[in-house]
């Protein structure tokens, strides 16, 4: 009976795919594909974890307003480094894209979320909560570097190494699959996030000026780079004098802006090299000719390719769409999930 109760559960509910990710949120449905792309920020009431309900709360229109918002309104991002920071904003946000993605159901969804490899039993537990509390009737979990590896098109089943680098927002995931597993891995917590930190930190020392998350990520987007490129560029900032408080602007070069990205590039670096060392030999040899593939949106930073592949000394290609790759992972997954039921990690598995 139970059994038949489930079959028909299935036929009538959706099943939904999540990339929970420090910067932005994707989430498939199945059979549909990418039904939500958008930030993960959710505009609450200050002191509170009341999401506004003036249809700007949450996504693209909260990120506006991060920094900006009036007095009694802040702009949240309630995951930091890859996981959840703020336990009810995040619950509100997912409940909020859930709803999104199918509307109108009154069946609770099967859903499929992401996590990075260097997450924490806690960590997961609470990914798995706040998913069960926005709506999920079961909550199933796959990692990042997997769902990336799948959503790039390698042949991750195969007995044959392959490295994913994904840069995010908050985490950098450097796997090594074979055989749809992770043979070696390491999770760092520099990415986007710590590159616009240290463009803060750059512009703060060098021109006595306070700029903001928000600029400081149009600077890594217009003129950012890992590595000299052919035509250098220059660009107005925007901020507060550190001295005397006023409003002032500066110029600052692509130069400037490679020195200030120096460490955290660096770090990325460390971390490819660091996981090549934890590769057994044979799927080390596999890697001469598979090399790497990068995905996320932080791959996006000009010269990134260029520079990893002039460190590592291996073929480096930039996945197509870099930043859709976990979320066209999950998708191929939930298509499957009835077949899948059984070897993807479940919160009781731990
Ligand atoms: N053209 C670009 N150049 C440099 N960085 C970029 C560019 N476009 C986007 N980014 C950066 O990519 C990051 C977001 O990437 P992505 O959406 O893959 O992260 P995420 O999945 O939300 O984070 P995570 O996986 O770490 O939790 C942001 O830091 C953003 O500034
Ligand atoms: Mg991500």
């Amino acid at each position: 009976m139970k059994s038949m109760f489930d079959w028909l559960l299935r036929r009538l509910s959706a099943d939904v795919g999540i990339d929970l990710g420090t910067a932005n949120t994707l989430v498939t449905l199945r059979g549909s594909g990418i039904v939500v792309n958008e930030p993960s920020v959710v505009a609450v009431k200050r002191g509170t974890s009341r999401v506004l309900m003036n249809g700007t709360a949450v996504g693209a229109s909260a990120k506006q307003m991060l920094g900006k918002a009036p007095g009694n309104i802040v702009a949240v991002r309630p995951l930091k480094n890859g996981v959840i920071a703020d336990f009810e904003v995040t619950e509100e946000m997912l409940r909020y894209f859930i709803r999104k993605a199918h509307p109108g159901s009154w069946i609770r969804p099967r859903v499929l979320i992401s996590i990075p490899s260097g997450i924490t039993a806690v960590e997961k537990r609470a990914v798995v909560n706040c998913a069960e509390r926005a709506g999920a009737r079961r909550v199933f979990l796959i990692r990042e570097a997997l769902a990336a590896g799948l959503g790039v098109g390698l042949p991750i089943n195969e007995p044959r190494g392959y490295m994913i680098v994904d840069i995010g927002g908050g985490t950098t995931e450097v796997a090594v699959l074979s055989l749809a597993s992770l043979v070696a891995k390491s999770s760092i917590r520099v990415a986007g996030d710590e590159m616009d930190h240290a463009i803060i930190q750059y512009v703060r020392k060098k021109y006595d000026l306070l700029i903001g998350e928000q600029t400081a990520e149009r600077v890594k987007i217009a003129i950012g780079s890992a590595h000299p490129t052919d035509q250098e560029y220059t660009m107005e900032i925007r901020g507060r004098d550190l001295k005397d408080h006023l409003p002032r602007k500066a110029e600052i070069s692509s130069e400037e802006i490679r020195e200030a990205l120096q460490e955290p590039v660096r770090q990325i670096v460390q971390a490819i090299k660091a996981t090549l060392e934890q590769t057994p030999p044979e799927i080390a040899a596999d890697l001469v000719d598979t090399g790497i593939t990068l995905a996320g949106g932080g791959v996006l930073l000009r010269g990134l390719d260029e520079r990893i592949a002039e460190e590592i000394k291996l073929p480096v290609q930039v996945a197509g769409d870099p930043m859709t790759a976990v979320a066209r992972g999950i998708g191929e997954i939930l298509e499957q999930l009835d077949l899948l039921h059984q070897i993807l990690e479940t919160a009781e598995s731990e």
